[in-house]
């Protein structure tokens, strides 16, 4: 068994699977473990949050324990990553310290590090968090990394299971335009996941805003192991059809990291189609919204989509809880 949660590939379908209905009974209050009892979780905050932090630490305090949240830079101190550095600028602790005196007093440890969308070659990698799982002995879980959101895409799957069974699906990743560059994370591990879980997966983006090419191949592989399939589409025209879950999300280009006035640029002339709408949303099956928030209506997605019946954006959300303490409860099991 994985020690850490880092991405949901580190898993057999198996153990997502098991993962998920542990999830289920701790929201239907089927069962109420509490394998925290009288220990603390740290929950290592990089970058700012709402449902991620709120959700961990609600979820650690009900499983018993108690959250120590460390914001580098701000309640705790600046941190290095990299090993054989100079320390003589703006960073105060290394790591390497760090972790090893965290985990000292805690029984694992979460960790938010988002990219910086500045060197594409680099930041694929994950620096930071790769740093956390050298030093750490105990657990690190991912609450989102340059390249993953492993706990965004198991509350997804969640959801998609309460609306539809355990049936396949047909889900469209959308790409949508947005004021900004957002980091991969997101659209990376709802379409592994999706993959994963077996269903057939369309990823809709303009050319110029391909997801890593390691990563789809292994996207490509988990869909045909998992009973699957993978298209990808250039035309926001023909995303929609057939479609059974709408997933919208935007991301930056790879070829703009660096420079992202050029992806601004670049995008520039997809602002009008790329959103999702009522006239997208009609031609698919009945279909449900999804997005992981936080959302810019009227930019990614028109108030009359996320305000509809069809939108579980909140219950997305709400799933967050559930499925982090199944996580947690399977890592320290
Ligand atoms: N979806 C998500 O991770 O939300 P936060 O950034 O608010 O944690």
């Amino acid at each position: 068994m994985e020690k850490n949660f880092l991405k949901t590939s580190d898993f057999s379908r198996a153990e997502l699977e098991e993962i998920i209905e542990t999830a289920v009974k701790f929201k239907s209050g089927e069962i109420a473990d509490k394998p925290l009892s009288g220990k603390s979780v740290a929950l290592v905050f990089f970058n700012p949050s709402l449902r991620t932090r709120a959700s961990m630490q609600v979820g650690v305090y009900e499983l018993g324990g108690n959250a120590v949240i460390l914001e580098p830079g701000g309640t705790s101190w600046t941190l290095e990553h990299r090993e054989g550095v100079v320390m003589d600028s703006d960073k105060t602790e290394h790591l390497a310290e760090f972790v090893r005196v965290l985990e000292r007093y805690v029984a694992a440890i979460g960790v938010r590090t988002f990219a910086n969308l500045q060197d594409w070659d680099l930041e694929r990698t994950e620096p930071i968090l790769s740093a956390f799982e050298r030093y750490a002995a105990k657990p690190v879980i991912n609450l989102e990394s340059a390249m993953h959101h492993p706990c965004q895409s198991m509350a997804d799957m969640l959801t998609i299971r309460e609306k539809f069974g355990n049936r396949k699906k047909k889900v469209l990743l959308s790409w949508a335009w947005h004021p900004k560059p957002l980091p991969m994370a997101v659209p990376n591990s709802f379409s592994l996941a999706a993959a994963q879980f077996g269903h057939d997966l369309r990823i809709a983006h303009p050319k110029g805003y391909e997801l890593d090419d390691e990563l789809l191949a292994e996207i490509e592989n988990q869909a045909k192991e998992n009973g699957g399939s993978l298209e990808i589409v250039n035309r926001v025209d023909e995303a929609f059809e057939d479609i059974d879950v709408v997933y919208a999300k935007s991301w930056g280009s790879k070829n703009f990291y660096g420079d992202l006035h050029k992806d601004l640029e670049f995008r520039a002339p997809f602002r009008k189609d790329w959103i999702v709408d009522e006239s997208k949303m009609v031609r698919a099956n009945d279909a449900i919204f999804m997005h992981c928030l936080p959302v810019r209506r009227n930019v990614i997605v028109t108030d009359s989509v996320i305000d509809s019946p069809r939108s579980v954006v909140i219950d997305e959300a709400e799933n967050r809880l559930h499925i982090q303490k199944a996580i947690i409860t399977k890592l320290l099991s």
